[in-house]
């Protein structure tokens, strides 16, 4: 057995332990009201950082949440490996979802049940404790540098200012995070693409005023309608969205590489029976798997006005607002696809109401080759634990700062994930597995082992 594994195996409960002192922290970045708990978290993570045997570890203050940096740099003429990864996580609500309180982390079946534990505190941690495992065993081949950033959940506002601060600072090889799902604990895979974001609210005005919808029902449009009906119009009914320009950059795919995504082991009626479906919808023309990655979609996120509190309360309501997505492809660019949403919204408007379209943070896709030393260590690391070959497939998320790190630093990006989509993250009761929370710290310091043999 390796050094690795069998520090792994002698520190296992307390690898766990710690995990779950990180998951009680309520790092919730978009609310201001946990504040302090969102420090608290680049704390520990600091601090574990430092016990581990970093030589510098700091935490970096921003206009938003803070940054944590740590590295250890052995030998200059090494390579070096830039980790990513967050500490903060969604909002726990609707809590009354939950089977247990999403910051007091149960273990059952399994599974570690808490509001992070696979986004992404349960995956970042991975590499903290690899590193300390490499670090105990006298075993890193690389030099490392760790940013941890506590804002990913908000569109990483501060990381991107922070990194054209720090180039030269941040200067790697190539970037390593694990914040994606494989295929299954028994197909691993490798993400090699994720889609961009486009996020507006749209608001729809009518009368000046709530009305009583008897006294004018019938007489003067209702907002929540037409806005219903807007929303409708952008989409046909072949699944296809009707912006006008929305496909024209869409990159097209090649018949052999649909070919290959399609090989891979996914069952639909497994897919529908877990989600309760009878039937899937979507782009046709397309299989689940490109629908869910190679291809562009728009969905309301949200949608709210009138009144819909207890009981009945007769209203023609002056507005309504909704939160609308579109996941972008390659080479479709955030900001043009929000300008076309905008300008088409707009038009689709009757006389009788206005409207207002509010861009929020975007970002954009990308495709990381499979061809590089880093990619062909991260596919023998996994091969090694798994005892079979990761396949790569493209991710249907989005993780903005991805296509930053090539654009600031230079630097491409190996997206080694150990979720599932099982884990319900965003959602209630989000879960990881033991199994995939050790299997990444068994695998990452193989990643290095390679990527130093590979790079040379
Ligand atoms: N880790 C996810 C992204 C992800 C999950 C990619 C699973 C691939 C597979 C990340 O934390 C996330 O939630 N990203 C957001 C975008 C962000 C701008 C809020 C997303 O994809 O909705
Ligand atoms: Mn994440
Ligand atoms: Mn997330």
């Amino acid at each position: 057995m390796s050094k690795t594994k069998k520090y792994l195996d002698e520190h296992k409960d307390k690898f766990l332990d710690e995990l779950i002192e990180l998951l009680k922290i309520p790092s919730v970045s978009t609310d201001a009201s946990y504040a302090k708990d969102v420090r608290r978290a680049a704390e520990f993570v600091r601090d574990r950082l430092k016990d581990a045997g970093a030589d510098k570890t700091e935490i970096c203050e921003t206009g938003g949440h803070p940054i944590v940096y740590g590295e250890k740099i052995i030998d200059p003429s090494w390579p070096t490996v830039l980790v990513y990864g967050h500490y903060d996580v969604q909002p726990a609500d609707p809590l009354e979802l939950w089977d247990s309180p999403p910051f007091e982390p149960v273990i059952k079946d399994g599974l570690i049940i808490a509001r992070g534990s696979a986004d992404d505190k349960g995956q970042m941690y991975m590499h903290v404790k690899a590193f300390e495992t490499m670090m105990k065993t006298d075993s890193l081949s690389c030099n490392i540098k760790f940013i941890i950033e506590g804002e990913e959940e908000v569109g990483s506002d501060s990381l991107a200012p922070f990194m054209e601060k720090n180039k030269e600072k941040l200067a790697a090889d190539v970037v390593l995070v694990s914040d994606t799902a494989m295929l299954s604990n028994d197909t691993p895979s490798i993400t090699v693409g994720l889609r961009g974001l486009s996020y507006v609210e749209v608001e729809v005005t009518g009368p000046n005023r709530d009305l009583h919808s008897g006294i004018y029902g019938g007489a003067v449009a209702n907002p929540i309608n037409v806005l219903a009906k807007m929303i409708t119009s952008l989409q046909d009914d072949k699944g296809r969205i009707t912006i006008p320009g929305f496909y024209d950059k869409v990159a097209v795919v090649s018949d052999e590489e649909r070919k290959k995504m399609n090989e891979a082991p996914f069952d639909e009626e497994e897919y529908k029976s877990d989600l309760d479906i009878k039937a899937l919808k979507g782009e046709e023309g397309y299989t689940t798997l490109e629908r869910a990655s190679i291809r562009p979609t728009l969905d309301v996120n949200g949608i709210w006005g009138g009144y819909t509190a207890p009981g009945a309360k007769t209203v023609l309501p002056a507005k309504a607002h909704a939160k609308i997505s579109m996941r972008l492809v390659p080479n479709q660019n955030s900001d043009e696809i929000t300008e076309l949403f905008k300008k088409y919204f707009e038009s689709l408007a009757p006389d009788y109401v206005k409207v207002k379209v509010t861009p929020h943070h975007g970002g954009e896709p990308v495709v990381t080759p499979i061809d590089s030393a880093a990619y062909r260590a991260a596919e023998k690391a996994m091969e090694d634990t798994f005892g079979k070959k990761p396949i790569p497939m493209r991710g249907g998320g989005s993780i903005p700062i991805v296509a930053l790190f090539e654009d600031i630093l230079g630097v491409k990006t190996i997206m080694m994930g150990f979720g599932l989509d099982s884990n319900n993250i965003h959602s209630p009761n989000e879960n990881y597995g033991l199994f995939n929370y050790y299997k990444g710290i068994e695998t990452i310091p193989l990643f290095y082992k390679y990527f130093a043999q590979l790079s040379r």
